[in-house]
């Protein structure tokens, strides 16, 4: 699937703008405050109906205004494709495929799948393991559309055995109900561990690669770090049953997948507390090229990136080199940058936009 074109209406500052996007690298360039970012965020809302930058929606329709619209246009297999998200904050989002409304975006077929870099995804390297568990899911989901569900169902069971500890609590119920619940729990806990540990797998490699191209040095990993020890039912029942007095303490679950993580590492120590902000940011570039790298090979659908910024705390070496690596990897990106020569992507295949004070501009000589 690859993106043709994106157009935006009272979108954050843009009133009415529109941009045809390469099929390689485009980069996107102007001064600050201009609406780079603005325009990432408005093709990540145009094609999954959420904002990557903002959990609330309210702040992306344009001042003064009541309304957004983004449209999409995307081309796959199966031919041309437009994507739609109107916004009025207070309203439910209208999103429509092709001119037909769909409720979740991010389950659409014909969606393009996107990987964002922006400054503040550092919080999934610095973060709490939350974060790195939900992004584990997506990607999870992205992998094997089919196993999105797995983690809902974990969930569910969750929320389950959590209400039965609340109704044990007020005396409404006795503790030996758990076992059952504790039997369900396991077995959802169990399939949506070996997802995880079996999509970390797909990564593994690629990330020590990526690593190294991007000139990360020294010996690095990354893992997946269940919390349960068991890798049955029996043995995760047992593991819930050892727990049980504190679950009943605390008023809820505490051992489980709900409290996995992720973890990467450099010469055996977590680049999350001891690496540098530029290994850490490099780490994360690494982690999403290895995801695009899995997605190509097994989907044959690499992500669409969108890098924010990256390049400004870079060394000259290494934004080469991401560059390279974008190129080499096949697929879309799109790079914001203050200053054109911050992207040393020479003259080859290269589509260009320039951002001024909310508009878009395509430079003379652009493709
Ligand atoms: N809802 C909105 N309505 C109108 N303007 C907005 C809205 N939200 C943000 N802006 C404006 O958008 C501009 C910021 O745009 P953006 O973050 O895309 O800049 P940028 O080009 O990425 O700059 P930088 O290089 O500093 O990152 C600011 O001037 C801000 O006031
Ligand atoms: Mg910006």
């Amino acid at each position: 699937m690859r993106l043709v074109s994106v157009s935006l209406r009272d979108f954050r500052g843009y009133e009415s703008a529109a941009a045809e996007l390469g099929d390689g690298l485009t980069i996107i360039t102007g001064p600050n405050g201009a609406g780079k970012t603005n325009l990432l965020e408005g093709l990540y809302f145009g094609c999954t109906g959420r904002s990557c930058r903002t959990t609330n929606e309210r702040e992306v329709v344009r001042f003064g205004q009541s309304a957004t619209r983004v449209v999409v246009h995307a081309i796959g297999e199966d031919g041309e494709h437009e994507l739609s998200v109107g916004f009025q904050p207070g309203q439910p989002k209208r999103m429509r495929v092709d001119g037909a409304a769909v409720e979740r975006m991010l389950d659409v077929a014909q969606r393009p799948l996107l990987s964002v870099f922006l400054p503040d995804r550092l919080e999934l390297v610095k973060g709490a393991p939350s974060l790195r568990r939900a992004h584990l899911d997506q990607f999870v989901a992205a992998l094997w559309p089919a196993r999105a569900g797995t983690r809902r169902a974990y969930a569910q069971a969750l929320a389950q055995r959590n209400a039965l500890i609340a109704r044990i609590r007020a005396g409404s119920a006795g503790v030996d109900s758990l076992r059952s619940w504790d039997v369900q729990l396991a077995r959802h806990a169990i399939a949506l561990m070996a997802d995880r540990s079996a999509a970390v797998a797909t990564i593994a490699e690629p990330f020590v690669r990526c690593c190294a191209e991007l000139g990360l040095d020294g010996d690095v990993a990354i893992a997946y770090r269940p919390r349960c020890r068991g890798d049955d039912i029996e043995q995760l029942c047992a593991e819930l049953a050892e727990r049980t007095p504190g679950d009943l303490e605390r008023g809820f679950t505490g051992h489980g997948p709900h409290r996995d993580d992720v973890v990467a590492v450099r010469n055996g120590r977590e680049l999350r507390a001891y690496g540098s902000q530029g290994q850490q940011r490099l780490s994360l570039l690494a982690l999403l090229l290895a995801e695009r790298r899995a997605l190509s090979e097994r989907r044959n659908a690499p992500p669409v990136m969108l890098l924010d910024d990256v390049m400004s705390e870079l060394d000259a070496r290494r934004r080469r080199a991401l560059v390279d690596i974008l190129r080499a990897s096949g697929g879309q990106s799109l790079i914001t940058a203050t200053e054109l020569e911050q992207i040393p992507a020479g003259e080859g295949d290269v589509q260009r936009i320039e951002v001024v004070s909310g508009r878009l501009l395509a430079p003379a000589g652009a493709r």
